[in-house]
């Protein structure tokens, strides 16, 4: 499909990351902490830690995963930050030396792994991470592919005097990947910040996490714990790691 590897998201978003305009941490982190329990608790693809480090801030013990160094020098450039143990490793295939009370992979992070098999090993490595019993929460948008004309789809983002953002995206339904540029003209400037994914369908993730050894114990619609529906934008899966 293209050269995009567990590196690129990383070494493309770095610089800018920490700036772009993510929601507040606070009502993920307050979900997360009351299924922490007595941790540890793994982060997958942990970032610069938007949600580790106010996670450390209440006393949690977190530890986590990243592909990327950019990513994790930013994260140790932040008070809290410095401490938190990352293992440099792709959260398609790892395996750690502990077992974990939660583990959670957010902001559609699961669907930077390009292919089903690379999800489907993912949720692998995450049950075998977890203590019996302990769970393992995923946070993604809601696919909606009537958002694209003839499998494609552009949209102005920001416009100004000296600059404009827009996003250009192409869509396979047959294999359920979106190749996505953000395009910053600035100036006599072009950049090109590329986010290629895999979407999953929840009955799909579901399937995943019970070839895994895990069942869905609740889905909602956002991190306040509001209802799933059809008219959901995003989904907070919770999945429990069956007793062995
Ligand atoms: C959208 S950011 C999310 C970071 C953080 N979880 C947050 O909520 O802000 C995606 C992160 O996933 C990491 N990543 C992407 N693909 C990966 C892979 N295959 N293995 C490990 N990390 C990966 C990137 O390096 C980046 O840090």
């Amino acid at each position: 499909m293209s050269s995009w590897d567990a590196e690129t998201y990383g070494s493309r978003w770095s610089e800018i990351y920490d700036g772009l305009p993510w929601p507040g941490p606070d009502q993920a982190v307050d979900f997360l902490a009351k299924l922490a329990g007595n941790g540890p608790v793994l982060e997958l693809a942990i970032g610069t830690g938007r949600i580790a480090v106010p996670l450390v801030e209440r006393g949690i013990e977190v530890h986590g995963i990243d592909s990327s160094d950019e990513m994790t020098e930013k994260l140790r450039e932040k008070e809290g930050g410095a401490g938190i143990p990352v293992t440099k490793a792709d959260i398609s295939a790892f395996k750690v030396e502990q077992s974990y009370s939660l583990a959670f992979l957010v902001l559609n992070t699961v669907y930077a792994l390009q292919t089903q098999e690379a999800q489907l090993s993912c949720f692998a490595s995450a049950a075998a991470a977890l203590e019996p019993g302990g769970h393992f929460v995923v946070e993604a948008f809601m696919p909606d592919p009537t958002r694209f004309r003839r499998n494609s789809w552009t949209q102005v983002h920001d416009i100004g005097l000296d600059h404009v953002l827009i996003e250009a995206d192409k869509h396979d339904p047959s294999t359920q990947q979106i190749l996505e540029q953000h395009i910053h003209l600035n100036q006599g400037k072009v950049e090109l910040f590329p986010a290629f994914l895999r979407y999953v369908w929840p009955s799909e993730m579901d399937l995943m996490a019970r070839l895994a050894g895990m069942s869905l114990v609740e889905r909602f619609g956002g991190w306040l714990g509001e209802p799933f529906n059809a008219r959901s934008g995003n989904q907070v899966s919770v999945y429990r790691r069956d007793a062995v």
